[in-house]
């Protein structure tokens, strides 16, 4: 740490340039960078310090990667564009791009490469930590400052897939007792359980319609290409859920045959739900009267009041067609989040409370509490129309198809978006353990629509006359 305290007090004010636009409105600290590299790694150590040698390979599914090979991944991610790109360094081991170039490694082929071994693995790790610190230490220039954070937000989307896997799986749920305290640590300690939570949070909010800017505004400190950038779209008024569908809520469509009735799926939904044999939701059995789920390795009961989670967007499509209702396209979802006021074509919010920052009152994230929080909590974080939990706690499935924005151009990790235009669904608001620091109301995620291994669940709107 006597590295962190040494730059702590140099303060360098930087500059980012992001797609060749100069945002000088952010200053980002080589402090602040130093913390986020060591919490990511933290968090990443974490999930796999309790996991034997045989779990960390896994069984090759589809929806995993052997953990073994993705935290090997993580860190190649900053030796190639922090090192390599963005400084022109040679290599830290000369079959990295071999072994962890996730374009150059098919997904089947991650299990049969000869990977070093754990500590092999963690030294590795460990070498590249040490030359984007000594890079961060020494003043990184904005190119190399725009990487170490993009490796940075890339090691938390996978630290979020290490928990996928380890429900998936099922293994054990991981102790985060050792991450060091965020700050959106102001109200749960690691490990520490949500609340028995505040119930239910039935109705809907009623949104004007009107022209409203889809998309990340030209001051946001850091984007991704797929949420450049703003731009008008019209919006009919709509009336849209105040909370996420509940698993109580999800447990009644289940117990009226939901997944029996032809008509309540669409022609891909039926074809999946058929040669998934889907029944009711993935981690769900029924105990005599009982519904319970699995919660990493251990079967609990239904908690009503909290989401649906592990639900795919074909199943959360049939859940509102049976409802009479529809998921909110991605502009709505948006507009829900973003409005400050009834003009929905005026200035926009960076989060649904405002643009103050995340903080434990108003989103569940970061993973410290393990699970979700009931739909009725953290009424802090209310969006301006009454809308609760649109940032954390579950991801939420969108109707809309993700697409690119009008003028699209993909930035230097090309593989992040353009690959998967087209044939990927758009979830929004980030679930419990997203980190905070990735999130803000335009931020766009993506998956194919029969995963079910995530923890998406959706809201719903009012279907117009
Ligand atoms: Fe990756």
């Amino acid at each position: 740490m006597a590295l962190v305290d040494a730059i702590v007090t140099r303060k360098e004010s930087l500059v980012i340039w992001l797609g060749g636009i100069n945002l000088e409105r952010q200053t980002i600290y080589p402090s602040m960078l130093a913390e986020w590299v060591f919490d990511a790694r933290q968090r990443t150590l974490d999930l796999i310090a309790d996991l034997r040698d045989d779990q960390l390979l896994g069984a090759p599914l589809a929806i995993v990667n052997p953990l073994l090979w993705e935290i090997g991944h993580v860190a190649w991610f900053y030796e190639n564009w922090v090192l390599r790109h963005a400084g022109a360094r040679p290599p830290v081991r000369p079959d990295a791009d071999a072994l962890y170039d996730s374009s150059a490694t098919p997904h089947a082929t991650r299990w049969d490469l000869l990977l070093p071994s754990r500590a092999g693995t963690l030294e590795y790790m460990r070498q590249v930590q040490e030359r984007v610190l000594d890079v961060i230490h020494r003043g990184p220039n904005p190119t190399e400052t725009y990487f170490v954070l993009l490796s940075i937000f890339h090691e938390d989307m996978h630290d979020e897939a290490f928990f996928y896997t380890r429900q998936t799986l099922g293994f054990p749920r991981p102790d985060l007792t050792h991450s060091p305290n965020g700050p959106t640590m102001t109200v749960r300690k690691a490990n520490e359980q949500a609340p028995p939570g505040q119930g239910a949070l039935p109705g809907d909010v009623g949104i004007p319609g009107g022209v409203f800017p889809l998309g990340a505004a030209r001051e946001e400190p850091f984007v991704f290409d797929n949420e450049k950038w703003a731009h008008p779209v019209h919006l009919r008024p709509f009336a849209i859920a105040r909370a996420p569908v509940t698993q109580s809520d999800f447990a009644a469509f289940v117990d009226a045959n939901g997944y029996g009735r032809r008509e309540l799926w669409t022609a891909a939904g039926w074809r999946w739900r058929e040669s998934a044999r889907a029944l009711y939701p993935m981690h769900w059995q029924r105990e005599g009267t009982l519904w319970l789920r699995r919660d990493f390795d251990r079967w609990v009961p239904l908690e009503p009041h909290r989401p649906v989670v592990h639900v795919n967007w074909y199943e959360a499509d049939a859940y509102c067609r049976w409802r009479g209702r529809r998921l909110p396209t991605e502009a709505e979802w948006e507009a829900t989040a973003a409005a400050a006021s009834v003009d929905l074509s005026a200035a926009k919010r960076r989060f649904p409370w405002g643009d103050e920052p995340v903080l434990a009152a108003r989103a569940q994230l970061d993973g410290y509490a393990l699970g979700c929080c009931d739909v009725a909590d953290l009424p802090a974080g209310d969006s301006y129309f009454g809308c609760r939990n649109m940032i954390g706690n579950v991801w939420e499935w969108t109707a809309s198809d993700f697409l690119a924005y009008p003028g699209f151009d993909a930035d230097p990790y090309r593989d992040y978006s353009q690959p998967w235009f087209g044939t990927h669904k758009v979830l929004r608001g980030g679930a419990w353990m997203t980190r905070g620091r990735l999130l803000r109301n335009t931020w766009r995620n993506f998956y194919q629509p029969e995963r079910r291994d995530i923890w998406a669940g959706f809201r719903t709107c009012e279907v117009q006359a």
